[in-house]
């Protein structure tokens, strides 16, 4: 499969105070439903801005199709761009919005009907040529814009944070449009969000972001299940966090010394961590059991102090020796016949921990500043 995206040591300096991207280098795959999380202010921004070729960089190489875009204007780059504000033209019709593009191109006329006729198919817009955009909801003035984005038949769908502010059932509607729209057109979708569903859901594959640069790059499974740093870990679902040094290694198995006691964990086959090292061993809340006993498991005595209902599940956390709280999630069945203040038994398999040796790959840091902010 070819790479239709290929951005090397990429940086991009806004005066001489804020570094947004420091030295970003990454490919996506043609075809990919590529994603980038990250929190606010991270620089997915900006990263878009740039592919799009309506932002100039300082450093480094942006190639499309295998051709480097230096110098090469926005409209001559074969992607479309959709910005989170939508910015749909309000004093013309639906469908001189989506015509626009095609106008630019200098299609004729019979083209361009065609052509916004398939795209409002495409988005579940037929029949609304000549509204008025301000006559449109939310979700509706996002599919016009996501149309008028797909019309021109990109190579790459550049979109930024196109669902993170709607409301929550709108969100769930238009990562399905975005999944299902994404197979039929067969492009190459690179979406940015910073909420970790959205990211998880929709991407082949997902690059994590923080502060100019990236934590991690992989498929949502190879990112949640095995992530390489704290920063990627926490903010790609929960995790408890309790930091420890490594005490030994037996075979595959780890054994790390933490202020509530000792714990295993698998290796993760990523090279040997040295007994000695000090790291953060996490443990995501839905694979701790609660008063149950399983073969060849960790386990910690803790306090049930406080909870969370979610619905689908409660999230508990016990406090073990005052050192430490752990969360839980537990089914909500089960949650009822647990009593504050009364001491449980928790346990989990090893193969659900995970050993993260690096606080973030922003060098300088440290474990226990990151896990409590301190
Ligand atoms: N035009 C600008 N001038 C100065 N700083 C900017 C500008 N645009 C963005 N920044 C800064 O660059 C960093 C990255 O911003 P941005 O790319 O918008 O992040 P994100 O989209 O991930 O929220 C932030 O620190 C932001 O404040
Ligand atoms: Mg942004």
């Amino acid at each position: 499969m070819g790479k239709v995206i290929q951005v090397r040591d990429l940086v991009k300096w806004y005066g001489k105070q804020v570094l947004a991207l420091n030295k970003v280098s990454f490919e996506v795959d043609e075809g990919d439903f590529f994603v980038i999380i990250g929190p606010s202010g991270c620089g997915k921004s900006t990263l878009m801005k740039i592919l799009a070729g309506v932002l100039e960089y300082d450093a480094g190489e942006v190639y499309i199709a295998g051709k480097n875009m230096k110098g090469v204007p926005p409209h001559k780059r074969d992607l479309s761009l959709m910005f989170e504000s939508y910015a749909l033209f309000p004093h013309m019709s639906v469908f001189d919005n989506i015509a626009f593009g095609l106008r630019m191109m200098g299609k004729d006329k019979e083209y361009i009907k065609r052509k916004v006729s398939e795209a409002l198919a495409l988005v579940g817009m037929s029949g609304f040529e000549n509204r008025s955009p301000l006559e449109l909801s939310g979700g509706q003035k996002q599919r016009v814009a996501l149309a008028r984005a797909l019309v021109v038949e990109p190579k790459v769908l550049l979109l930024d944070e196109p669902i993170s502010h709607v409301d929550y059932q709108l969100q769930r509607k238009l990562m399905e449009d975005f999944k299902v729209i994404h197979k039929k057109t067969g492009n190459t979708f690179v979406l940015t969000t910073h909420v970790q569903d959205h990211a998880l859901t929709l991407a082949d594959h997902m690059m994590v972001m923080n502060t100019g640069v990236i934590e991690q790059f992989g498929t949502p499974e190879e990112v949640y299940c095995r992530p390489k740093t704290v920063f990627a870990a926490r903010f790609v679902g929960d995790i408890n966090l309790i930091p420890g040094e490594v005490a030994s290694k037996d075979g595959d198995m780890y054994v790390v010394k933490t202020e509530i006691g000792e714990f295993k964990a698998a290796s993760s086959g990523e090279g040997h961590i040295k007994p000695g090292t000090k790291l953060a061993y996490g443990i995501r809340p839905q694979y701790i059991m609660v008063n149950k006993s399983v073969k060849n498991v960790n386990y910690v005595k803790g306090k049930f102090v406080r909870n969370y209902y979610f619905g689908k599940y409660v999230e508990c956390i016990f406090n073990v020796d005052g050192k430490a709280e752990l969360k839980v999630s537990v089914p909500p069945e089960e949650a009822v016949n647990l009593k504050l203040e009364k001491e449980y038994t928790l346990c989990w398999n090893l193969e659900n921990s995970v050993l993260l040796e690096k606080p973030s790959v922003i060098e300088g840091l440290n474990i226990e500043e990151v896990i409590y902010g301190k």
